[in-house]
């Protein structure tokens, strides 16, 4: 979405005829969102995307989730999580409501299959590893700390070069960059805390003519089906538009800092349907002569808030690992624990690299979670008893 993008070869209008070599017509198809009324792109394929020669369940079940009770704070170990199979097979859910799905993917192996999400946009956040989306509109490579936002309708493989943890988020609706980093027109504005630059789009690549049988695994969480199609999804010899998948570097995100502490809004990266998302990159800490590093207590009395630690020391929390997941949830307070604010006075700045999604729904657990939680996690601000 960041900005307009044309690749390969277009004709000069839209809806027009536009030829092969061979005489044939190309078959031009429209990805849109939102009906036709919200961002879209047009692509031009060799054959219609449309040739079907199959169509199949997939019984991809979604787990079943269980209500946050006793309603407390928790902490998931996901380091121990690992369900064997590739970038799709291999996601295993968390935590989810009606609005958003948190899973967590772990893969060495490439599917043998294309896969295409026709309820919501994804977020990937790449904790690990590297690799290429494959997809229609080019190829899209991946590194460490990317964030990968799919829209929905967007078919695409993942190809990995390295073995890949990524944390999911399957959404209800667009990804989207938070409006007020947006001027009028809709680029990016002089305060946001990163640049159309920072956005890389998919490098289309030669189209592939193959014609065969290709396999397709669509799914709208109740509703999945295999498909068979006759034409190579990646047959496309020019794209143009606002709807495309994109990554985007936390690295490259520039953190506002303040002379106070500056809250989770500050740290903004997307949004979706009931869901925020905020990135917490290495920065230096606020700057008044008494300031205190870490932050506050704080109640968010009507979210979830969902931390995913990624590198770095961890200040103001402690007894958390590289991949663990805190659920800071609605109804009860949170902040650093004992003794972190005393520890963290005088710090000039931070190494860590966390991720977070808010929900505005009530969050529920999946059974994987419930697997690796810290139990004791809620009493983990329990100061020590005094020494008599
Ligand atoms: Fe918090």
């Amino acid at each position: 979405m960041p900005s307009y993008v044309r690749a390969g070869a277009l004709p000069p209008k839209r809806h027009i005829q536009f030829r092969r070599p061979d005489g044939g017509l190309y078959a031009e198809e429209l990805l849109s969102t939102q009906g036709f009324e919200s961002l879209y792109s047009l692509l031009y394929h060799l054959r219609p995307p449309t040739a079907t020669i199959d169509v199949r369940a997939w019984d991809r079940r979604q787990p079943a989730l269980s209500p946050n009770e006793p309603l407390r704070n928790r902490h998931f170990k996901t380091a121990q999580i690992a369900t064997p199979g590739d970038a799709i097979s291999s996601r295993t859910p968390v935590l989810g409501n009606a609005d958003i799905t948190i899973a967590i993917a772990q893969f060495t192996q490439a599917a043998p299959y294309f896969y295409r999400n026709v309820r919501g946009d994804e977020l990937l956040f790449v904790h690990r590893g590297s690799g290429t989306l494959e997809t229609p509109l080019g190829n899209l490579d991946y590194r460490a700390h990317d964030y990968l936002v799919i829209p929905v309708g967007t078919t695409y493989k993942v190809q990995p070069a390295e073995p890949t943890r990524m944390l999911v988020y399957e959404t209800s609706g667009p990804v989207q960059i938070p409006r007020k980093y947006r001027n009028d027109f809709g680029q990016l504005a002089e305060h946001a805390p990163y640049y159309e630059r920072d956005f890389r789009a998919p490098v289309l690549q030669n189209p592939i003519a193959e014609r065969g049988e290709f396999e397709i695994r669509v799914s709208g969480k109740e509703r999945n089906a295999i498909y068979t199609v006759a034409n190579h999804p990646c047959d496309v010899v020019g794209w143009d538009g606002y709807c495309y998948p994109y990554a985007f570097n936390v690295d490259e995100f520039a953190p506002i800092t303040g002379k106070l502490h500056q809250p989770p809004p500050a740290h903004a990266t997307f949004e979706a349907p009931g869901a925020a998302f905020c990135a917490f990159v290495p920065r230096l800490f606020d700057y008044h002569p008494l300031a205190i590093p870490v932050p506050y207590n704080h109640s968010s009395v009507d979210c979830d808030e969902v931390l995913y630690y990624v590198s770095g020391n961890f200040m103001s929390r402690r007894g958390v690992e590289e991949g663990s997941i805190t659920l800071h949830t609605a109804g009860a307070p949170h902040g650093p624990q004992p003794g972190t604010v005393e520890e963290s006075l005088g710090k000039k700045s931070t190494d860590e690299i966390a991720v977070m999604v808010d929900t505005f729904g009530p969050l529920q657990i999946a059974k994987a979670a419930t697997e690796c939680e810290d139990a004791e996690y809620y009493r983990s601000w329990l100061e020590a008893p005094a020494k008599t």
